[in-house]
């Protein structure tokens, strides 16, 4: 059932900055065997969609876009919770980049928090829940960084938002974006993965708060769908 190397994992030939790395509908990700994963969850999950050594990798290329990019200090706004552990491993990359290159950065780093799912499922509003004054961002260039972009509205809100602070350049890094059909243009112009529709946890993105502390990118089992449901 599971394929045992990377090969049809990913498209080779749609590899690039602008959808990443392209995981096709058909990868069903590696065995459980294959890993280790906290025990707890060994019901609750089948398969590793994406390691996590994979995902680090990901994100110093990105680091390494975004350093290319940039001219002047970074505000980055990150977005909870789920992007908690993308901002940290991105702003290390930059900064250890920045001193290996003499193109060092400074990075400030403020949060905003929105909600908009319950189980697997999207709602329709967006919350703001949880947001400093965000004034001190006129003028600078921002760095939005977002683990997840599925459909694009949470995004679009948040840019909307973002720019009535008038910045001087707003750039979005998203570690998944999903390939979803009522998907309009891309807002994201730092993409980590393109992957298809599906729900998908671990590496600080949740279901109902659980598998935040899971290393790897999983997909949840039915088994752990209804033992965490709300
Ligand atoms: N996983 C976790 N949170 C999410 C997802 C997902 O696939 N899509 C939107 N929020
Ligand atoms: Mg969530």
């Amino acid at each position: 059932r599971f394929p045992v190397c990377t090969g049809s994992a990913a498209s080779m030939d749609n590899m690039g900055m602008k959808r990443g790395i392209v995981i096709k509908d058909d990868w069903p990700g590696y065995s459980l065997d294959l890993f280790t994963y906290p025990e707890h969850y060994h019901e609750d999950i089948e398969s590793v969609y994406i390691p996590h050594g994979v995902i680090m990798n990901r994100i110093e290329r990105l680091a390494r876009y975004i350093l290319d990019d940039f001219t002047e200090n970074i505000m980055v706004l990150c977005v909870l919770k789920g992007g908690y552990k993308f901002c940290a491993d991105l702003v290390e990359f930059i900064k250890v980049q920045g001193r290996n290159s003499n193109k060092y950065l400074e990075t400030r780093v403020e949060f905003i928090r929105l909600k908009s799912y319950v189980n697997d499922q999207s709602t329709q509003e967006l919350h703001i829940i949880g947001s400093r004054d965000l004034s001190f961002l006129c003028g600078k260039s921002v760095l939005i960084v977002e683990a997840m972009v599925d459909t694009g509205k949470t995004m679009k809100a948040l840019l909307k938002h973002v720019e009535t602070f008038q910045p001087k350049m707003v750039k979005v890094a998203g570690l998944l974006v999903k390939r979803v059909p009522t998907m309009t243009e891309s807002l994201t112009d730092y993409v980590g993965f393109e992957i298809p529709n599906r729900f998908v946890v671990g590496y600080a993105l949740d279901y109902n708060e659980y598998f935040r502390d899971l290393n790897h990118i999983c997909v949840i089992s039915s088994t752990g769908k209804l033992k965490y449901k709300i």
